[in-house]
């Protein structure tokens, strides 16, 4: 049975995330580790894909060697800073199937807003990871996945780069069908729901806004 949240501790994935919340890395180098890291949170992520396995051929003889199981998976980017973790997932799983759905935080409630949606089809048989590096009050993520669940999704898993206890609370009430993946589990959320002591704001760091 998996668990509703896991957190990669592995080495790597933690030096690297050190290195990212220091508030004097550049954007390069933001966004270079954010492709490091999300390679290794993609491992994770997806260890206990299915296999099966085909007739192959080597150079010396015939065997049954272990391929993946069922239809491409689906990666779902909450745009914008999921685009981020995207690249480097993307890199891990070429042939994954890619859709974007487009919220934004309203500054005075905190809830979100949905703009766009364009997903793959037939979610209904794939394994669908959102993929988010912030899951602060858990609000964009949950209304994301009742957008996926409503156009089918059943076999849902959420991979982020940082997590609040809130937005994990927040999830596992409202999804907990849905295990969360993340590099760290922070302490908590500061008034204007970010996370503490986080990284700031992950889609300006990644793409040198503000
Ligand atoms: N989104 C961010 O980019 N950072 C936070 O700390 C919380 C939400």
């Amino acid at each position: 049975m998996t668990q509703h949240l896991t957190v990669v501790d592995h080495p790597l994935v933690q030096h690297k995330l050190t290195i990212m919340r220091k508030k004097e890395v550049s954007t390069a180098g933001f966004r270079r580790l954010l492709r490091e890291i999300s390679l290794l949170l993609a491992y994770e992520v997806t260890r206990e894909l299915e296999l099966t396995s085909t007739r192959i051929e080597t150079p010396l003889c015939e065997m049954d060697a272990p391929t993946l199981e069922g239809k491409k998976l689906a990666l779902i980017s909450i745009l914008r800073a999921g685009n981020g973790l995207l690249d480097g997932i993307l890199e891990m799983i070429p042939s994954a199937r890619v859709g974007f759905v487009g919220m934004y935080r309203d500054p005075e409630t905190l809830m979100p807003v949905e703009y766009y949606c364009k997903v793959p089809k037939e979610l209904d048989a794939r394994l669908t990871i959102v993929v988010d590096p912030m899951l602060a009050t858990g609000n964009s993520s949950v209304a994301a996945i009742d957008m996926l669940k409503a156009r089918g999704a059943t076999n849902l898993r959420f991979l982020c780069l940082l997590a609040a206890p809130e937005g994990v609370e927040r999830m596992r009430q409202a999804h907990p069908d849905v295990p969360i993946y993340t590099a760290s589990l922070d302490e908590r959320l500061d008034e204007h729901g970010y996370i503490v002591p986080g990284l700031g704001d992950a889609g300006d760091r990644m793409f040198g806004t503000k």
